[in-house]
């Protein structure tokens, strides 16, 4: 079994938490230990003069985690920009050797892993690394969320490109937002010859703002390939 995967995206806003928290939520239904992170985030909010993210805090509750903020989100940004960019506004600098810290101690203490990427894959995440280089050392492998939208098949299949490249696993890829038709869905397998692992239509009830969701994972159990997501192959 893998010891837990990475949610990346074809872009930012495109639905990874909401794929991270049904993917942890599902299996957690299953009975297994699953531990969430969020490793780092921009355009968090002061709330009691604490900085909180609504990533980090919708993936907590979906799992009904109570591991600390500071382990499951190290690296908590305000300005809402990319991390890099956000840290520089901010006048400090990104301390990466804290995600690893916090990724490692999370890893040990539970039996799965769902971490969520920052934007996408060619994000920077500090001097040296992008996020692609996080979800290598971490030694997770991929599900791609993408998002039904015109543009969405060329980020998806740049998003394919660069994990083989990297030599990242991909499990699969989630479309989220699916509209009428299957033809976006086909596009995208056939020429990613990645799996679709499910599809997400838009839900009424689902906000990661408002910590909703939902049945999400009711749906991802029912029609996402969980199962792929959880078995190492080698
Ligand atoms: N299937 C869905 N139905 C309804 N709303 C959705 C669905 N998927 C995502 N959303 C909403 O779309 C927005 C973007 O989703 P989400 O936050 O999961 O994206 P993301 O890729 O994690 O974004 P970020 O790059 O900011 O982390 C959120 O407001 C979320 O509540
Ligand atoms: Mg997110």
């Amino acid at each position: 079994m893998e010891k837990g995967v990475f949610v990346t995206g074809s872009d930012t806003g495109v639905g990874k938490t909401v794929v991270a928290g049904a993917i942890a939520a599902a299996i957690k239904a299953q009975g297994l230990d699953v531990g969430v992170m969020k490793p780092i985030s921009t355009g968090a909010s002061e709330i009691d003069g604490k900085l909180v993210s609504k990533d980090a805090r919708y993936l907590k509750k979906i799992i009904g985690g109570t591991d600390a903020d500071e382990l499951v989100n190290p690296i908590r940004l305000k300005p809402a920009l990319a991390p890099t960019m956000a840290a520089a506004e901010s006048g400090i600098a990104i301390d990466i050797d804290k995600v690893w810290k916090a990724f490692e101690e999370l890893k040990e203490k539970h039996e799965f892993m769902v971490i969520e990427g920052i934007g996408g894959l060619m994000v920077p995440v500090d001097d040296k690394l992008l996020v692609a280089d996080m979800a290598l050392k971490m030694d997770m492998a991929l599900v791609i969320a993408s998002k039904h939208s015109l543009g969405a098949i060329n980020h998806t299949l740049l998003t394919v490109e660069c994990a083989k490249s990297r030599n990242l696993r991909v499990k699969g890829i989630v479309i989220n937002m699916l509209k009428d038709g299957k033809d976006f869905v086909s596009e995208i397998e056939k020429y990613s010859s990645v799996p679709i692992l499910g599809t997400i239509p838009f839900k009424e009830n689902v906000s990661v703002e408002n910590c909703t969701y939902g049945d999400i994972v009711e749906h991802f159990r029912r029609e996402v390939n969980i199962s792929r997501i959880m078995r190492r192959e080698e």
